[in-house]
């Protein structure tokens, strides 16, 4: 069954905040894929991908199906990465409804602190390469997509509105 509200978008959308309020308004539990690889790995992301970006993809689907698998009636932010292996979205979509999260990727750069994401290491104007690698992919496997233009509030209401 799926009962789970699982957000993608890019590095920089507003999932993390998105989910947690609307785990709140909900009164849904919130599951942060990135915590749950730090929590169970006991090492940062930043140390996963000093390792290799490899290793951490690998980790990442083990931790997609894991929470796919035993988590129901949640709330659940991935990384910005979780569209590049099918598998992943496969596993959370057989339990969880997919919402794209699409923001400008001009406000993206604009608000966005490189601190500790590993891939922005050289910069910025990287996410301009990931938007244009991933947008057709946050598109196809979404189930529903809303804008993250006109604020906080907003977005929530739309996706509660649209709750399947
Ligand atoms: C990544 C995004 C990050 C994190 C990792 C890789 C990506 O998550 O999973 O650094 O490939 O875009 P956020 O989207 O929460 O920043």
């Amino acid at each position: 069954m799926k009962t789970n509200i699982v957000l993608i978008g890019m590095t920089g959308s507003g999932k993390s905040t998105i989910g947690e309020k609307l785990s709140q308004q909900l009164g849904m539990p919130f599951k942060d894929i990135d915590l749950f690889i730090e929590h169970t790995t006991k090492q940062s992301i930043p140390e996963l991908f000093e390792v290799s970006e490899a290793h951490f993809r690998a980790i990442e689907t083990k931790a997609c199906k894991k929470i796919a698998a035993t988590e129901n009636h949640t709330v659940i932010s991935c990384g910005g990465g979780v569209v590049l292996n099918p598998e992943n979205i496969q596993a959370l979509r057989k339990t969880g409804w997919i919402v794209f999260i699409d923001r400008p990727i001009e406000h993206i750069i604009k608000d966005i602190e490189i601190g500790h994401r590993p891939l922005l290491k050289e910069g910025k104007g990287k996410l301009y390469q990931f938007h244009e690698q991933r947008l057709n992919l946050y598109q196809s496997f979404a189930d529903f997509r809303v804008d993250n233009q006109s604020g906080l509030e907003d977005v929530l209401n739309t996706i509660k509105n649209n709750l399947p």
